[in-house]
């Protein structure tokens, strides 16, 4: 498997209209269009003529029209010149499916399955997407560890002070990486905690495990009581998936799910979705910022002195390398840090 043989989430489903829209995946531009009778096309963004950018043309008939010649093509990629109408044309298509709000291409003849995501009982709060200016490899570091909660984030986290009774616990398989962090809730304010339901002090639990086909994580995120060890407040699910636009960019697109607290009563009117999704959008863009200030970007782990938050890095570019990469020379990396 190549890094483009699996599903991944490219647009909104609401940003694609009348017009055809360019996306970037790995470093290839694609086309997206509606054909007019509910199909969604989805093309290498080159016309097969001479290279005009297809995301530059238009959609009449149901066919997108290339602006340079006017050969046009259908969701299949079957194309047709006006001035030679004898000839055969077939532009490189993908699958494409509508879930969750966006559209997901792969190729067509990758056999990799759709992410089933597992959020039975959950609510769908909505998506988000944001781009970071680092690689895949940058961007998945710091959202799989929480030594950067005390200094980078708002609400999810720890406090620097208690960050020694933090537990973490990594557990791998050939295909996924779980880490499980808990430990004492860092200060928020009498407001955000009403809202929650939970206090400063209370235990946070962030259980989280990555997947490679394509690159996502899903995140649990929930709190126990202080004293008596209940679990109590919302509970939240978030997946995100980490979409490289190229070497230097990768794309976030986040589905957020919650389960509103049992015993929330008046707050859960407060925790309506458009606020939780205000709440993961400003935790994500506090990340966003602190990545884009690395001094070095490269997406090597060599010469970085790691810490005991830090033993995912490895297991995550191992299993880069080889299921979302499908580079074998790393597979000898894959069995470290199993249980
Ligand atoms: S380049 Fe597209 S029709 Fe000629
Ligand atoms: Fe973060």
């Amino acid at each position: 498997m190549g890094c483009m043989d699996h599903w991944h989430p490219v647009l909104a489903a609401k940003n694609l209209r009348q017009k055809p829209v360019g996306v970037r995946l790995n470093g290839r531009e694609l086309v997206l269009f509606r054909d007019g009778r509910g199909q969604i096309g989805a093309l290498d963004d080159c016309c097969v003529h001479r290279r005009m950018r297809l995301s530059l043309g238009s959609v009449s008939g149901g066919r997108l029209h290339c602006m340079y010649h006017g050969w046009s093509y259908d969701s299949q990629g079957n194309g047709e010149s006006p001035a030679t109408p004898k000839m055969y044309a077939c532009a490189p298509h993908y699958d494409v499916c509508e879930k969750y709000d966006w559209l997901w291409v792969k190729p067509t003849d990758a056999r990799a399955e759709f992410p089933a995501l597992d959020v039975a009982g959950f609510e769908f709060a909505g998506t988000l997407y944001h781009e970071m200016e680092a690689p895949l490899e940058i961007v998945l570091d710091n959202f799989t560890e929480v030594e950067h909660t005390p200094t980078t984030h708002a609400l999810l986290g720890y406090s620097i002070d208690r960050m020694p009774e933090v537990e973490t616990k990594v557990e791998s398989t050939a295909n996924s990486v779980r880490v499980f962090n808990a430990g004492p809730q860092k200060a928020i304010s009498p407001v955000v905690a009403a809202v929650f339901g939970i206090h400063t002090g209370d235990r946070f639990v962030d259980d989280w495990t990555t997947y490679f086909s394509p690159v996502y994580t899903v995140y649990d995120q929930y709190w126990n009581d202080e004293k008596t060890g209940a679990e109590k407040g919302i509970r939240w699910r978030n997946v995100v998936f980490f979409n490289p636009l190229d070497a230097e960019r990768t794309g976030l697109v986040t589905f957020a799910f919650y389960k509103p607290d049992p015993q929330g009563g008046w707050r859960n009117w407060l925790t309506f979705k458009p606020g939780l999704l205000w709440f993961v959008d400003r935790e994500i863009r506090l990340d966003q910022e602190m990545v884009s200030k690395l001094a070095d970007k490269s997406p090597s782990i060599e010469g970085m002195k790691l810490s005991r938050f830090d033993r995912v890095l490895g297991l995550n570019r191992a299993r880069l390398a080889s299921v979302y990469r499908g580079t074998p020379a790393a597979t000898d990396l894959v069995g470290q840090g199993s249980p």
